[in-house]
């Protein structure tokens, strides 16, 4: 493999020495090593069965990938309960093994971030069970935070409403309470305490000596508590992050911090601080909306979140996601906005969880393609960086019989063989079992049969990140709403330098005609940037458009001098990516 010149001139782009805003062009697949390929067969994906599907990853365009946690761990909250960070999970391989793993994702020019979970540990970890044991008020104990009475504060919300009663936990050895603000077996640390902060930056170096790009931070807006306040967001909060950019800069400056602030958009934007914060924190404002102007076939709800959130530092950028590894969160929408979301897309109680919904994109959306195409070309053009959970690629399904949010984290779905493909372990020993109902399932969905087949959901996801990939302006463009009258289609316009790209979406499920205001950009000819089609000249006059139900269209305006110079040869398109000769079905012509 490393013969293959495609992978010497990618190994290239990966340039240790200055911040090169890479994250600002960059789309993120989201995984987790045990659920991705199973390389020895135990029935657990691991770092070695990772690393054997890169050339997957690879070629479905995208840039990095950010890895669930893999650390040692009671994984009773699906490893966000550590007990050592400074390792890997034995299940998932060895520290040699994700080395191998970093090694062969840069040399394809791929960048590697991963977790970094201390606003809690597991009560595992041997500093919770060292702090239990120790003197009150001493450091050790300090470690973590402590009540005689847990009455403290007692404005801060219950975040696992499901599952928890209260945010303090008896604990008989250090007759005393914890403070924990998810799970009862995940005590929060301490960060008044100086020694934790000197522990988290030894976390930080650790994984930055071996070579990793970036860290998601994980649940960062409840790192600290105070007295009288509701415990998110405190400023003191901000104090943290400085440190841990400084930290983080000093070592590579090219690394880039990601948060997981899930807050209403006055309380995220703070995560960038000037520049000097977090580079990107997920649009968690933006991502149940876009669900929601989907069901309400209406464009209002996207346009006023995210004009509430367009001002970003230069060097910051959101990242904008569909589906991750939890419930898609209705905590920062309105009660009615919750109810509405809930009634229509999980009718069932099983299908809730906490404050949000249990299920992956393909099912929420009735596994209706148009509507899952619709939904990623927002999620491709919008202003941000695109976040992909593992198998919405192909529309994977999910499992509502499954506890907790283990209903969204089945076996990747690679073939229609047994265990989908993904491991060759007796069923019984699978760490949990494939999606197998007859819509869903992998004998129906799997990327195999979807490798073959021209128009799958799999081959139009790699074509429109191909699509996307040849455009800066999606990444680092200004953005600009057009108004038009017609609520049911989203306008919008993306600019970097002298490329301008018109993005228009029919959330509608009929077709829809509308008249858009593009007279600044008379005498432009829009060319569609998946076939080429050149669209009649724009003038001062409304231009019009129609679109079938959930069409969009992505057309780059020409000017009309390379309108003029490109007359002869009009083609500018991106032509859908043409299968390998062994993935064709046989006796199929290479232009499907
Ligand atoms: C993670 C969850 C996890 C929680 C507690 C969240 O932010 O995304 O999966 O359960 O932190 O660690």
């Amino acid at each position: 493999m490393q013969d293959d010149p495609r992978i010497r001139i990618a190994a290239r782009t990966v340039d240790r020495r200055r911040p090169t805003l890479w994250y600002k062009d960059a789309i993120i697949y989201q995984t987790h090593v045990r659920a991705f390929f199973d390389s020895n067969n135990d029935g657990v994906g691991d770092f070695p069965g990772l690393t054997e599907k890169l050339d997957y990853i690879e070629d479905l365009g995208v840039s990095a990938i950010w890895l669930l946690p893999f650390f040692p761990s009671p994984l009773k909250d699906d490893g966000y309960d550590i007990s050592d960070y400074c390792a890997v999970n034995p299940a998932y391989g060895t520290l040699d093994d994700f080395r191998t793993f970093v090694e062969a994702a840069h040399a394809r020019g791929l960048r590697v971030l991963i977790e970094l979970v201390v606003n809690h540990t597991s009560d595992q970890h041997p500093w919770f069970q060292r702090a239990r044991r120790a003197p009150k008020g001493s450091p050790e104990r300090d470690f973590y935070v402590w009540s005689e009475t847990g009455h403290e504060y007692d404005e801060a919300r219950i975040i696992f409403i499901d599952s928890e009663i209260s945010n303090w936990t008896w604990d008989p050895i250090a007759k005393a309470y914890f403070w924990h603000r998810f799970y009862s077996h995940q005590p929060d640390l301490n960060f008044d305490n100086p020694l934790v902060i000197r522990e988290v930056k030894n976390i930080l170096n650790f994984w930055l000596d071996l070579g990793v790009d970036g860290f998601r931070l994980d649940a960062v807006p409840y790192l600290i508590e105070r007295e009288g306040t509701d415990g998110e967001n405190v400023p003191e909060t901000h104090r943290v992050l400085k440190m841990i950019r400084a930290e983080v800069e000093r070592r590579n400056p090219d690394c880039v911090l990601l948060a997981e602030a899930n807050q209403m958009p006055k309380d995220t934007l703070p995560y960038f601080g000037n520049g000097d914060e977090c580079h990107m924190a997920f649009h968690f404002p933006l991502m149940p909306r876009m669900f929601i102007a989907v069901a309400q076939e209406d464009s209002t709800p996207i346009i006023e979140v995210v004009e509430s959130t367009m001002r970003l530092p230069e060097n910051c950028q959101w990242a904008i996601f569909l589906r991750n590894h939890d419930e898609l969160t209705l905590e920062m929408v309105t009660e009615d906005e919750r109810d509405y979301m809930w009634q229509f897309y999980a009718t069932h109680r099983r299908l809730r969880i906490n404050l949000g919904i249990r299920r992956r994109l393909a099912t929420l959306l009735d596994g209706d393609c148009r509507r899952i195409e619709l939904l990623n070309s927002l999620l491709f053009s919008m202003p941000g960086t695109p976040v992909l959970y593992y198998g919405d690629e192909i529309g994977m399904g999910d499992n509502p019989f499954l506890g907790d949010r283990d209903v969204v984290r089945t076996p990747m779905q690679w073939s229609a063989d047994s265990n989908a493909g993904f491991s060759k372990a007796d069923t019984v020993a699978l760490y949990l079992p494939p999606v197998m109902d007859p819509l869903f399932g992998y004998q129906a969905v799997n990327v195999e049969v979807q490798k073959k087949i021209r128009s799958s959901l799999l081959n139009w996801m790699r074509w429109v990140i191909r699509v996307r990939n040849a455009h800066q302006a999606f990444g680092r463009g200004d953005f600009r709403f057009l108004h038009p009258e017609n609520r049911k289609v989203l306008a919008y316009l993306r600019c970097f330098g002298e490329e301008t790209i018109l993005c228009v979406a029919n959330l509608s499920e009929t077709m829809q005609a509308v008249q858009l205001d593009l007279s600044d950009l008379a005498g432009c000819i829009p060319i569609d940037l998946f076939g080429g089609c050149l669209m009649p000249v724009i003038e001062a006059a409304p231009y019009p458009l129609t679109l079938g139900g959930h069409a969009f269209y992505w057309l780059r305006l020409l000017s009309p001098e390379e309108a003029r110079s490109r007359s002869d040869n009009p083609q500018e398109a991106m032509d859908r990516p043409e299968l390998p000769a062994k993935d064709r079905i046989q006796g199929q012509r290479p232009s499907g």
